[in-house]
């Protein structure tokens, strides 16, 4: 009798997939034959998972982004079900509970940059120390992380929002230099920055009032545009910002 030969599952990872543009993507891939799984990791249940996914190709674990021991706990359990070959980091703040995007120097804290900059860089570092070592040696595989274009500052012409801008800008640099060291180990990796236009989520609510019409894509709209973009990354794209659109960002 011939030996059942098993094929490793087909994962694509999401975290932050609670999130607006986070829980988008991780639908629109649960759609995709291309992966078997899609892992969600959040800090809380996702609002609208589906009572009707017959398949279990959605699964959930638990995660906080600056905690190391549930990116840990929840990297062993993704490593028992097979090598992502997609990581998508979704996470961010821009507002919240007495933090507002600084329209001033004068508005600059301590405790809010450091809020802003552990959520936005420290974080995503972390859940790349933890979750790329999981990616296939062998295929190709990619590491995206939204990131956002005011973090550019080759683009800033507007200044303000110190904190948020300053944060992706680091995150830009963490990215760009784990990019590096992952192609060591792993030639076909793929390690990228992406800003996903201005989307209609929580994170952008209290600003979109002034942005021009036609300019605010629905979460379903960013999520499609991104994994287009990300479909076409070619090795050369290792290490990359890019927008929505495909578009190089300048650093
Ligand atoms: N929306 C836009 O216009 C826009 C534009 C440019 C860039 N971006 C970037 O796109 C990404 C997604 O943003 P979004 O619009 O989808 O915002 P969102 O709906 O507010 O989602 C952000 C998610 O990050 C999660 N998060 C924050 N801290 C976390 C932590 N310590 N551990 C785990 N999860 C944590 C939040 O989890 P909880 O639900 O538990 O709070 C939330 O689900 C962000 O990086 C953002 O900066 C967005």
């Amino acid at each position: 009798m011939a030996e059942a030969v098993s094929t490793p599952a087909r994962l694509a990872v999401v975290v932050g997939g609670a999130g607006g543009v986070g829980w988008a993507l991780a639908r629109a891939l649960a759609e995709n034959p291309t992966y078997d799984r899609v892992i969600v990791l959040s800090r809380r249940f996702p609002a609208d998972w589906p009572a009707t996914d017959t398949q279990h190709r959605l699964v959930w674990m638990p995660a906080d982004i600056l905690d190391e021991d549930s990116l840990g706990a929840a990297a062993v359990r993704i490593a028992a079900l097979g090598a992502p070959t997609l990581i998508l980091i979704a996470t961010g703040v821009l507002h919240g509970e007495g933090l507002a995007p600084e329209k001033t120097l004068r508005a600059v804290t301590a405790e809010a940059l450091s809020r802003v900059f552990l959520v936005n860089a420290v974080g995503p570092a972390l859940v790349a120390k933890h979750l790329l070592p999981l990616t296939p040696r062998d295929q190709p595989s990619v590491l995206a992380a939204l990131s956002a274009r005011v973090g550019s500052i080759g683009d800033n012409q507007l200044g303000g929002w110190y904190g948020y801008r300053a944060s992706k800008a680091a995150l830009n640099m963490l990215i760009r230099t784990l990019a590096i060291e992952h192609r060591r180990t792993r030639p076909l990796g793929v390690c990228v920055a992406l800003h996903p236009g201005t989307v209609d989520t929580a994170l952008s609510a209290p600003f979109k009032a002034g942005v021009a019409d036609g300019r605010l894509f629905a979460a379903e709209q960013s999520a499609a545009a991104l994994l287009a973009v990300i479909e076409g990354l070619g090795p050369q794209a290792n290490g990359g910002f890019y927008a929505w659109d495909g578009a190089p960002i300048p650093w």
